[in-house]
């Protein structure tokens, strides 16, 4: 029995900070990031204020709009490479903020900016295997507590954001996930990583002062990959489906940067006008950029009932996959 999505929901953070603000920090412009990424503002979440707590308003949503009482949940599953905390799970922090059951599997997996697609690909397998019925994923990220905001090649980019979608058997073979692809090439770990904090640079004052615990990124081979296996991605998902780029309705990719989606476009044959974009408002919120999107698509009315909305991403790892999906 397929999966289909019952309800979306997300939660952004009110405080926005604009490229004109990051032009007081920094060396850089609002005309460089604009035309360089196609961000103009994104948005930070406030002190005192934590992953799991956007999250939670994220996943609630979700329910609500699905009609379903958290309680009902069976499985809870984030995405994130920015937790409240190493250990343990974000998720089981979400199942207490949100009222799920009390023994309610609830787990984090770690593919950054593929998160929520490896997500709905767990998902949908439990649900096709019958394990559990509803699944709630959740992608979200507080990059602003890891990024180096004295680091003008990736401050500029990152933003924060929670994303959701309760996911439940479908009721008809035609709607709902018609199939996920996920990959990974670990030959990619230098090029995008937080190198200090864990069991290889594990956390001192050196590794502090030399802001081994923030983001690292090398943005040119994370560019060429995104393009190449986000395009490649797109069409194995097409071709496993007998669908062509006509057939799609709405795209909703991986928002990280407005140049790699027109370059997308354009490798898969799909017009950009199908491309669902919000990058000018959020930048780049890694595995809370899909299901941020989907969710204001759907409710914009820009994804229907019945459309066919493909799904891509790529992040570091490298970690990529997509999903095609009869709304
Ligand atoms: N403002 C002004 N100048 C800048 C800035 C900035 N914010 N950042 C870099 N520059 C400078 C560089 O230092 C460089 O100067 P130099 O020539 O004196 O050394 C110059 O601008 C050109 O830099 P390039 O790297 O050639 O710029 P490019 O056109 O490649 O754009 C960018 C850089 C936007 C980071 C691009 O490589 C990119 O988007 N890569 C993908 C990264 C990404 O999306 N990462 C997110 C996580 S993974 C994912 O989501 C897919």
């Amino acid at each position: 029995m397929r999966a289909r999505i019952a309800g979306t929901g997300r939660a952004t953070p009110d405080q926005v900070r604009t490229n004109d603000d990051l032009a007081k920090m920094v060396a850089t412009s609002d005309e460089w990031i604009r035309e360089r990424t196609g961000i103009r503002e994104r948005r930070i979440l406030e002190e005192g204020r934590t992953t799991s707590d956007l999250a939670s308003d994220a996943g609630r949503r979700a329910c609500e709009t699905a009609e379903i009482d958290p309680r009902e949940v069976d499985c809870c599953i984030v995405a994130t490479i920015s937790p409240d905390m190493p250990m343990p799970a974000v998720a089981v922090t979400v199942q207490q903020k949100i009222g799920l059951m009390p023994q309610c599997p609830s787990f984090d997996i770690s593919a950054a900016c593929a998160g929520f697609i490896y997500g709905m690909s767990i998902a949908d397998s439990f649900i096709r295997t019958g394990q559990f019925k509803k699944v709630l994923v959740i992608g979200v990220e507080i990059l602003s507590r890891v990024v180096d905001w004295s680091d003008r090649n990736t401050c500029v980019l990152f933003g924060d954001g929670a994303g959701a979608a309760l996911l439940v058997p479908s009721e008809s073979n035609e709607r709902g996930i018609l199939s996920t692809h996920i990959f990974a090439d670990g030959s990619g770990v230098p090029f995008l990583n937080i190198p200090g904090g864990g069991s290889a640079e594990p956390t001192s004052l050196a590794t502090v002062e030399a802001k081994r615990h923030l983001v690292k990124m090398m943005g040119k081979p994370v560019f060429t990959h995104a393009v190449k296996n986000i395009s490649a991605a797109a069409k194995t998902a097409l071709d496993h489906n007998g669908k062509t780029p006509a057939d799609v309705d709405v795209v909703v990719a991986h928002q990280a940067n407005l140049r790699i989606l027109e370059a997308v476009a354009e490798r898969v044959g799909l017009p950009i006008e199908k491309f669902f974009l919000n990058i000018h408002k959020y930048g780049n919120t890694s595995s809370a950029s899909i299901p941020i999107a989907l969710d204001e698509a759907a409710r914009e009315g820009r994804v229907k009932p019945g459309d066919l909305v493909l799904m891509a991403a790529l992040g570091a790892g490298l970690s990529w996959g997509s999903a095609l999906v009869r709304f």
